[in-house]
């Protein structure tokens, strides 16, 4: 795959770069006013349809959250509004000014971090130094100013993931799209890793548009939460609870209806009644299996059913 951030680089993933397809790289902000705006866009791979006639508009400075069941094409939409997949101009519009994080931070293990951050700036911002002074600001914005000069393998997980949001920042997009950047990193780092991205995104207020897989991520983040299914946004969501969120009722009846549209069902919990839990298909997470999210990846995960899961495809709830 690319690198993560701008100027977008050709996919290495197997997907025709939109240089060799010769079709149209979404570049231009849409002229209606929005940071994002898709109508009618398809996505084929080869007979495999994955976005389906699909509409999706996001505003100046909104904070929009992704959820879909695994391969339901949350990253062939995020790719594409990247610029990292063709697509006609006339169906899907983002403004040049945009960044993207993916789940590793896809730093290079041979350039100092602040040479990551920079990278793909321009030489003339490099060659007068400014380079290295945005570096080090956008470190300092995340908590890394003391690691400027580190090498990349130094870095904890949660740090490095830090290093790659400097590298968006550093790059003010209008546009930073997320994702499931903190699907690897354990629960507390996930936590501040939620807390540093709400003070960025209300630092510099970019339209976000986070893929994750966890339900409460979503809500704890999100002023809206949509849902990928059949290749269009099946589902939409407000999230009208005021920051910092916190898992009372509506938190609550908001998660269930969401799980409800991932295809999992949930009971409990009820005066302390174990939870029950129909493993979902692969990739949702939910905060009900907290046990798998604290063991890590890859363990199994024995819902109150008895059926067994991969805590991989489970873990990653929050509260
Ligand atoms: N380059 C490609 N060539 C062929 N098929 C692809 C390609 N990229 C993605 N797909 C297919 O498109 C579908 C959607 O993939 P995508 O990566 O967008 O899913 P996703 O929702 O991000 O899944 P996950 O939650 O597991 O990350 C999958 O069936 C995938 O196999
Ligand atoms: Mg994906």
């Amino acid at each position: 795959m690319a690198s993560t951030t701008a100027p977008l680089p050709v996919s290495s993933n197997g997907v025709s770069s939109p240089a060799a397809s010769g079709a149209a790289v979404p570049g231009d902000a849409p002229r209606d006013g929005n940071a994002v705006r898709v109508r009618g866009f398809t996505r084929r791979f080869g007979d495999v349809t994955v976005l389906r006639d699909l509409d999706l508009d996001i505003a100046p400075g909104e904070f929009v959250a992704l959820l879909g069941r695994s391969g339901s094409g949350k990253t062939t939409l995020l790719r594409t509004l990247a610029g990292l997949d063709a697509a006609p101009a006339d169906q899907v519009s983002a403004p040049a000014a945009r960044a993207v994080v993916f789940q590793e931070p896809r730093l290079l293990p041979w350039k100092r971090v602040w040479r990551n951050v920079t990278l793909g700036l321009g030489r003339g911002r490099l060659k007068s130094g400014l380079g290295r002074v945005e570096a080090a600001t956008a470190l300092e914005e995340v908590g890394l100013g003391h690691r400027v000069d580190a090498w990349p393998a130094t870095l904890s997980g949660g740090e490095a993931q830090r290093a790659a949001l400097a590298r968006a920042l550093v790059r003010e997009p209008r546009l930073l799209l997320l994702d499931e950047p903190f699907a690897a990193l354990d629960a507390l780092t996930r936590i501040r890793m939620h807390q540093l991205v709400l003070s960025l995104w209300r630092a510099h207020r970019p339209a976000v548009l986070l893929v994750t897989h966890d339900v409460d991520e979503a809500i704890t983040l999100a002023d809206r939460v949509l849902v990928l299914a059949d290749g269009r946004l099946a589902v939409e969501e407000k999230v009208s609870l005021p920051r910092p969120r916190e898992t009372g009722p509506e938190f609550q009846a908001l998660r269930r209806r969401l799980l409800g549209h991932l295809g999992v069902e949930q009971a409990g919990p009820r005066d302390g009644a174990p939870l029950s839990f129909i493993p979902p298909a692969a990739g949702i997470r939910t905060a009900w299996n907290r046990a798998a999210a604290v063991n890590g990846h890859g363990v199994p995960y024995h819902g109150a059913n008895g059926a067994q899961t991969n805590g991989a495809q489970v873990a990653g709830g929050l509260s």
